[in-house]
């Protein structure tokens, strides 16, 4: 049995409950309603919203400081049974704990688990079999983990960002997400008990839930080194990561510097920038809301890979600019990982989502009102930048990634137009960087 597990942190709490305001305010704008009578409109209808912000004279709505910069922390655990579809949401309290490292057990098939179900409090125990769907007999839930499926050295894609790369000593994983519950998944395509004992590091980017993903996280050993960008202060852009981490008691969390080396086994993990996927490109950040991250290159015995996750460019620089350096220094670069989601500044709903609307100064958000998904501000490096720094490092292969949740076997549309784009661009400018396509859970060798 696997059950799907999100751990929510009081930002996305936030997010979550301004949601529907959001979405209401948009609305009207495609109405063409004035801003002002639409945010009276959205608060009358949203009256619990109003605890959020402050209504600015001129501007709109202001979110209240204390929600924009806060010592986040988990609050709130929900399971997902992909094979009923049900869902439980649940506060994460001292009693709900045991029921995380009860699921945690049994998504790694480890018999102990029956006893950690069996000790749950009565009523916990009852609403968790029901929800398991489980009359009596919990033995059944147990099933073994088969690690050999991912022990081979070569590059391994998961859901979206998430890729795992192996030497012959060492596995790390980028942005660990193995789930993402959808109506038409019958069941869970990728298995923790199945990953976990090959992995010996885990890199995270940056905070954004779909790279930060507690709930795929809680299943690694809690002295897992896991690296993650350096300590800045924490805000609804990026609630602090390590500060969460040691609070759900992992004991090997790593803030790491620009610049900084971290050496797993015979793998070499460089620190390098992260610039863009920011609220905005090209305007000032409003009070330093700023969405703080990483790239890593990783050095194998069988080359140099650089993931580029959601990055691109903003106002303090930008990927092409980071691997113009990495050309200047004569870095060799084998292979490159990227997105080519152009992730444009439109709406409440473009990439990014309500975080960055909620991130935006009062003045920014009225900006967009009217502009109904046309600004087209690029802040991530789409099909153009994925060009730009291939053209500076000339690697031998890039792989597309980042696109998204699939079933296995499958890739968005548009992943294949672009990459079908990208080969052309290439033939044309006489790059002979090697694209390669893949699908969500495929392996590929090292070259
Ligand atoms: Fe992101």
């Amino acid at each position: 049995m696997n059950i799907e597990m999100d751990l929510y942190n009081s930002s996305e709490i936030i997010i979550k409950a301004m949601r529907p305001f959001g979405r209401f305010i948009e609305e009207l704008g495609f109405l063409g309603t004035p801003y002002s009578t639409a945010i009276e409109m959205a608060a009358k209808k949203f009256p619990e919203c109003k605890t959020f912000f402050k209504i600015h004279p001129k501007n709109g709505i202001q979110i209240k400081n204390e929600y924009l910069f806060a010592d986040y922390k988990i609050n709130e655990i929900k399971l997902s049974n992909s094979k009923t579809r049900k869902e439980w949401i649940l506060p994460y309290s001292l009693k709900n704990k045991k029921l995380v490292d009860a699921v945690v057990a049994m998504n790694l098939g480890n018999p102990q688990s029956l006893s950690q179900i069996e000790s749950l409090p009565a009523e916990l125990k009852s609403k968790f079999l029901s929800f398991l769907n489980v009359e009596t007999s919990t033995k059944s839930l147990i099933e073994n983990a088969n690690p050999k499926k991912y022990s081979r050295p070569g590059i391994y894609r998961f859901q979206h960002a998430c890729c795992m790369i192996r030497t012959k000593k060492a596995g790390v994983l980028i942005d660990p997400t193995f789930q993402w519950v959808r109506p038409d998944f019958e069941t869970q395509l990728f298995k923790a008990r199945d990953i976990v004992p090959n992995v010996d590091a885990i890199m995270l980017t940056h905070a954004h839930c779909d790279h930060f993903h507690v709930g795929t996280l809680m299943h690694f050993p809690k002295d897992m080194p896991i690296l993650v960008p350096e300590k800045k202060p924490s805000s609804l852009a990026s609630p602090c990561m390590p500060s969460l981490l040691k609070s759900l008691g992992f004991t090997n969390v790593m803030p790491l510097p620009w610049n900084s080396e971290f050496k797993v086994k015979d793998i070499n993990i460089k620190v390098l920038s992260y610039y863009g996927e920011q609220v905005t490109a090209t305007e000032k950040i409003y009070k330093g809301l700023y969405n703080w991250g990483n790239t890593y290159l990783i050095q194998t015995p069988n080359g140099n890979i650089w993931p580029l996750a959601d990055t691109g460019q903003d106002l303090q620089g930008s990927m092409v600019q980071v691997a113009e350096q990495l050309k200047a220094e004569g870095a060799k670069i084998h292979g490159i990982l990227g997105g080519m989601r152009e992730c444009e500044m439109r709406s409440a709903w473009a990439v990014g989502g309500l975080r960055r609307w909620l991130c935006m100064s009062p003045k920014q958000r009225l900006g967009i009102y009217h502009k109904n998904g046309v600004q087209g501000e690029a802040n991530a490096l789409g099909l153009k930048g994925v060009i730009a720094v291939i053209d500076q490092l000339r690697p031998d292969w890039f792989l597309p990634y980042n696109h998204g949740f699939f079933k296995l076997g499958d890739v968005k549309p548009f992943e294949k137009t672009n990459v079908k784009n990208l080969k052309k661009e290439l033939k044309k400018r006489k790059i002979t960087t090697k694209v390669y396509t893949w699908t969500i859970g495929d392996y590929l060798s090292l070259p």
